[in-house]
């Protein structure tokens, strides 16, 4: 199948500072691509550039059939939606959303047939005569997003567009670009540095790091199976426990060992045949005494420090071997700081990485 965006060999600098450098990803129809990443790890220059609003060093981008590396931003076929939403403030809804349309010389009826559609799925109906002052946040953004949506393009481009947004209305308007997706089935790219909005929206997630894609893969895959220390940390509240140590074959069974601990990782399901040397075990909070772990399994001691309820779960911190490690338990806890405890580690859901924090 034609990939509706292909990014081929993309290398991007400023000066002899290269920002990304051979990056490569194909984007199919109707998928949902989230570019997840730290600050400055180029996502939105990644974005930029298949919207042609940043010059290329070199590479190709292509929209569907079509190679737009030279094309102007009008000509690729898109809908953009920036973080900073900046409306014409003069004008009202009705006259930001048509705005462009109104430039591309479109006819009458059919600008505000699309007005209507757009305006019935973003709810914007009743606002269309307002201007912008005289609308929420959310509403503004709403109004945002509906000027890339009524050019009626197959590929939508996102830019952190909720991190202006406080908490509450980033999680409705989260739900609102998910059901917009699942109604438009259009192809969307969408940037953001929040784990949560990745996992929630994405088909597939790329997690950048100084402009290289690290893992490209379904939010499950990703979750479960990071294929680096980077990925590991990044995705996953409160991150993922990092325990170093060593692997050893004991009687051909390899065994992770760290100050005192023992565990026997017949059950892990390494990628490579097993080698003995130093090793990182990373298991996240929530597979520390989750309910249900098979009463055969691995403990680690430790005291706990600091208690944090979450209302329908708590985060339990402890102290191990000079180390803050932190579990997650179902509803309250009936635990007090200074308390001596021995949570079972759930082994099969852990993650192995060696010593260069490649998964093993
Ligand atoms: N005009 C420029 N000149 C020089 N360097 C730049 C320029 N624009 C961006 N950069 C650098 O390129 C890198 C990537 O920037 P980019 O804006 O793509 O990051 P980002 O992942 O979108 O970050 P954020 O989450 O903060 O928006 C950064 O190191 C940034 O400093
Ligand atoms: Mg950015």
């Amino acid at each position: 199948m034609q990939p509706a965006v292909s990014v081929k060999d993309l290398k991007i600098a400023y000066g002899d500072h290269t920002v990304i450098e051979k990056l490569s990803i194909d984007i199919a129809p109707r998928e949902f691509l989230v570019l997840l990443g730290p600050s400055g790890c180029g996502k939105s220059t990644l974005l930029n550039s298949i919207a042609g609003l940043q010059d290329i060093s070199d590479g190709e981008i292509w929209i569907s059939d079509k190679n737009v590396t030279w094309a102007e931003p009008k000509d690729r076929g898109i809908g953009m939606v920036f973080q900073s939403y900046a409306l014409y403030p003069r004008m009202s809804v009705r006259k930001n959303l048509s705005f462009g349309l109104r430039v591309a010389g479109l006819p009458k009826a059919e600008i505000e047939a699309r007005i209507a559609r757009t305006a019935s799925l973003l709810h914007l109906d009743k606002l269309l005569d307002r201007r912008p002052s005289e609308l929420s946040g959310g509403q503004r953004q709403r109004v945002a997003i509906g000027r890339a949506l009524v050019r009626e393009v197959n590929v939508f481009l996102f830019d952190e567009p909720l991190s202006n947004l406080d908490a509450k209305l980033r999680n409705e308007l989260r739900v609102e670009i998910k059901k917009l997706h699942q109604s438009l089935g259009n192809t969307m790219i969408y940037v953001t540095h929040d784990q949560v909005e990745a996992l929630t929206l994405a088909d597939r997630i790329a997690i950048m790091k100084d402009g290289v894609i690290q893992q490209l893969a379904s939010p499950s895959e990703i979750y479960h199976r990071p294929v680096n220390l980077f990925v590991a940390g990044f995705i996953g509240a409160p991150a993922m426990n990092f325990i170093r140590g060593e692997i050893v074959l004991k009687s051909g069974t390899p065994v992770f060992e760290s100050n005192g601990l023992a565990i026997d990782l017949a059950s892990y399901p390494f990628l490579t045949a097993v080698k003995e040397g130093p090793a990182t075990l990373g298991i996240r909070p929530e597979h520390i005494a989750p309910d249900g772990v098979a009463s055969g399994s691995p403990t680690i001691p430790g005291i706990v420090s600091v208690v944090e309820p979450m209302g329908a779960d708590t985060v339990l911190w402890f102290d191990w071997a000079g180390q803050s490690l932190s579990y997650r338990i179902m509803g309250d806890a009936a635990l007090q700081p200074g308390m001596a405890i021995a949570p079972r580690l759930d082994i099969a859901k852990a993650s192995l990485f060696d010593a260069d924090g490649a998964r093993l």
